[in-house]
């Protein structure tokens, strides 16, 4: 690869150490920040056979250096592509930050995606693993996405029914497209409902919109609510790094619920569709003894379990000691498996 010719506006030998937000060390061979299609179309079939797309680095463990070739997704823009009587289809670059394109929604007056205020990364990244939070998932609010094929340099278009989303999950996780960045997501078009009602079922919401006097809230106080909630709970990655949760929430079969929930009656489960049932990680972590300690300069997070934290010079290596030690006490005491969340590079 070192002497095949690749476009000017890729660089070789670039720090990552700022561009994941757990802040772990790190080095990418050859490096290229994206801020349009074409640039991807002119890697196309000549870029190297290691690749990987980057949206913020929220959801990413570098476990040390990287020899391919790192995308960095910097597609900007956001309009209004349609409207119909029942919705307005809004479509943003894969490079917007998220929350940024949350509140813009909101500020044009159009509301679907307050609950998922806050949530770290980018535009492009939210579909792959869609992203959810106090009862929404951003499946439901996904109408296409467009995406470069890095194999031919063409421009492929997804629709909701294509993406077979699940819980943290889609079609680009199922083919693994995230790991060897096969596909460029460049742009994501929303969906967002006339008919908008509030979701404010999860009790942290209600109690936060009971405690503002909130009786009949509208979006942008929904938004304001779930922003004040994840401030106190979850660390500011440019405070404390960290990458959200750590592990996604176990999804486990009834009769193996039945029998925890017996022994161990205070754990949280969310029955669901498909009859099985998603257990609390956070819950699992901090009963297993975990909640707030460390191993080295890393710790599960003192105020919600589920968030790995590095306090200062970790490396990739010690979160995965950590991740191990937390899979193997949670497995030895509860007889379940963890996954993680963050993709490993
Ligand atoms: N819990 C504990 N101890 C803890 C943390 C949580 O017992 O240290 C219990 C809580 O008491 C609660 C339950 O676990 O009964 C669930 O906790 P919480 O409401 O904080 O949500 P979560 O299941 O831990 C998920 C998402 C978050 C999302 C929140 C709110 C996953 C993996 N995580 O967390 O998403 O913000 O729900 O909807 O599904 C992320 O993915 O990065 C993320 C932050």
């Amino acid at each position: 690869m070192a002497g095949a010719k690749l476009p000017g506006f890729v660089e070789r030998d670039v720090d990552l150490g700022s561009r994941n937000t757990l802040a772990l060390p790190g080095r990418a061979a050859l490096y290229a920040r994206i801020s349009a299609a074409d640039q991807l179309a002119q890697l196309a079939g000549q870029s190297p056979a290691r690749r990987f797309v980057l949206g913020g680095g929220s959801n990413l463990l570098l476990t040390g250096d990287y020899d391919g070739l790192l995308l960095q997704m910097a597609i900007s823009g956001r309009e209004l592509v349609g409207e119909d009587s029942e919705a307005w289809y809004v479509r943003a670059g894969a490079g917007e930050n998220w929350n940024e394109f949350v509140e813009w929604t909101l500020d044009q007056g159009w509301p679907g995606l307050e609950n998922l205020a806050l949530i770290p990364g980018s535009v492009g990244a939210a579909p792959v693993q869609n992203i959810g939070a106090y009862g929404i998932e951003v499946s439901e609010r996904f109408h296409a996405l467009c995406a470069c094929d890095m194999r031919s340099g063409e421009t492929l278009r997804f629709d909701r029914e294509q993406l077979r989303f699940g819980y943290r999950d889609s079609l680009f996780k199922q083919q693994g497209w995230h790991l060897d960045g096969r596909l460029a997501i460049t742009e994501v078009t929303f969906r967002l409902p006339k008919s908008w009602r509030p979701i404010t079922r999860y009790a942290d919401v209600e109690a936060e919109l009971a405690a503002r006097s909130v009786d009949q809230p509208d979006a942008r106080q929904i938004f304001d609510a779930i922003a004040a909630i994840r401030r106190r709970k979850l660390p500011d990655p440019a405070q404390l790094p960290n990458a959200g949760s750590f592990f996604h929430n176990p999804v486990v079969d009834s009769a193996s619920a039945d029998r925890l929930l017996a022994e161990h009656p205070g754990l949280p489960r969310y029955p669901q569709p498909d009859g099985r049932s998603k257990l609390a990680a956070g819950w699992l972590i901090e009963h297993s003894g975990w909640k707030g300690r460390d191993l080295g300069p890393v710790g599960m997070y003192e105020k919600q379990a589920l968030v790995l934290v590095n306090r200062g010079g970790a490396t990739g290596s010690d979160v995965v000691a950590l991740m191990c030690a937390v899979q193997r006490d949670v497995r030895e005491q509860y007889g379940v498996d963890l996954t993680p969340e963050p993709v490993m590079l």
